[in-house]
């Protein structure tokens, strides 16, 4: 029996999960519920759509991303482990890690009583990740479809030492115009800037607005980030646990210009907020130990939503989830 039908008798729910090939003929899961559609790529664990009901698409998808083994997926929610950028004395390596380009394994699909429905997908060490990344480990990733999208990684450290490492999820939220839209939520955060030779800047108070090719790692930050479009009227809020960076980028004119897998008049359509571990934030794990990072993409509609700035996890003394 090939791949797909064997996944399919294992893990269908009729009318909720199915099993099919998706762009390129990857394998994909496509989730629908009364409360939202989703779809998950077993390639990179690709979350590439996520709409609520009666809702516009959350996740921007570029129309020129490749849908092939070996290369990344443009938009959606690339997962970035075991590092993040270009990995450090490694021209060689994979840009952001592996994660992105492996082959994932669906180990778990389930529909809670609430009616939201959790995928899991787990990725071990092996053979080919030990050649850019020599450690023993196992990644268990369950992105739970409901009125929110949830996700969240779990990192377990199987070798003998501690291991360092780096995560995002590289979310790509799809907005009406970025240059209208305004980023709360990192005021008076200190980030690197790598468009500015990764120099060590402080946010100034107030929203964020993009003006121009934007790439900047905010460092030590637990905080909720929001936001704000104007132009579809509604507000995206990234909620987050276990993450310590929030990855805030847009390529502008030139950058997309220069991307193969990205369209030259798409860049005013999307903003990433990446939750994430990254540079000074980078998870040490002991043996034997698990590290969990977990990420709520929320989307409301009209001028109202969450007060940015805070974790909606802290504040309910951590009764969510
Ligand atoms: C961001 C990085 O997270 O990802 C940027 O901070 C990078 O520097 C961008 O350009 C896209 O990376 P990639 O490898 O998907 O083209």
């Amino acid at each position: 029996m090939s791949e797909i039908n064997t996944l399919k008798q294992k893990f269908s729910i009729p009318g909720i999960v199915t099993i099919e090939p998706g762009n390129g003929g990857l394998t994909r899961i496509a989730v629908t519920t009364r409360d939202a559609e989703a779809h998950i790529y077993l390639h990179g664990a690709h979350v590439t759509h996520y709409r609520p009901a009666g809702g516009k698409d959350v996740l921007f998808m570029s129309g020129k991303s490749l849908f092939q083994a070996g290369k990344a997926i443009r938009g959606g929610v690339p997962m970035i482990f075991p590092w993040f950028g270009a990995k450090a004395g490694d021209s060689a390596a994979p840009m952001h890690g592996f994660a992105r380009t492996s082959a994932w394994e669906l180990t778990d699909a389930r529909q809670s009583p609430d009616g939201s429905v959790s995928i899991t997908l787990e990725l071990a060490s092996s053979e080919a990740t030990r050649k850019s990344w020599p450690f023993e480990f196992a990644l268990r990733y369950v992105v739970t479809v409901g009125t929110t999208l949830d996700l969240s990684l779990e990192t377990r450290n199987l070798s003998a030492g501690p291991i360092t490492f780096e995560e995002a999820f590289h979310t790509y939220l799809t907005v009406g115009d970025v240059r209208t839209a305004r980023v709360e939520g990192l005021a008076g955060r200190d980030f690197l800037d790598k468009t500015d030779g990764a120099k060590r800047k402080t946010q100034p108070p107030g929203p964020i607005a993009i003006t121009g090719e934007t790439d900047r790692v905010y460092l030590h930050t637990t905080d909720m980030v929001s936001v704000t479009d104007t132009a579809l009227a509604r507000r995206l809020i990234v909620d987050k646990r276990g993450s310590r960076t929030t990855v805030l980028w847009n390529p502008w004119i030139a950058k997309a210009k220069a991307m193969a897998d990205f369209g030259d008049d798409e860049w005013p359509a999307m903003v990433c907020i990446e939750t994430a571990n990254a540079a000074e934030d980078a998870v040490t794990l002991p043996p034997g130990q698990t590290h969990k990072m977990a990420a709520s993409i929320i989307a409301k509609t009209g001028a109202k939503g969450d007060r940015p700035g805070t974790n909606q996890w802290e504040m309910s003394g951590g009764a969510k989830q």
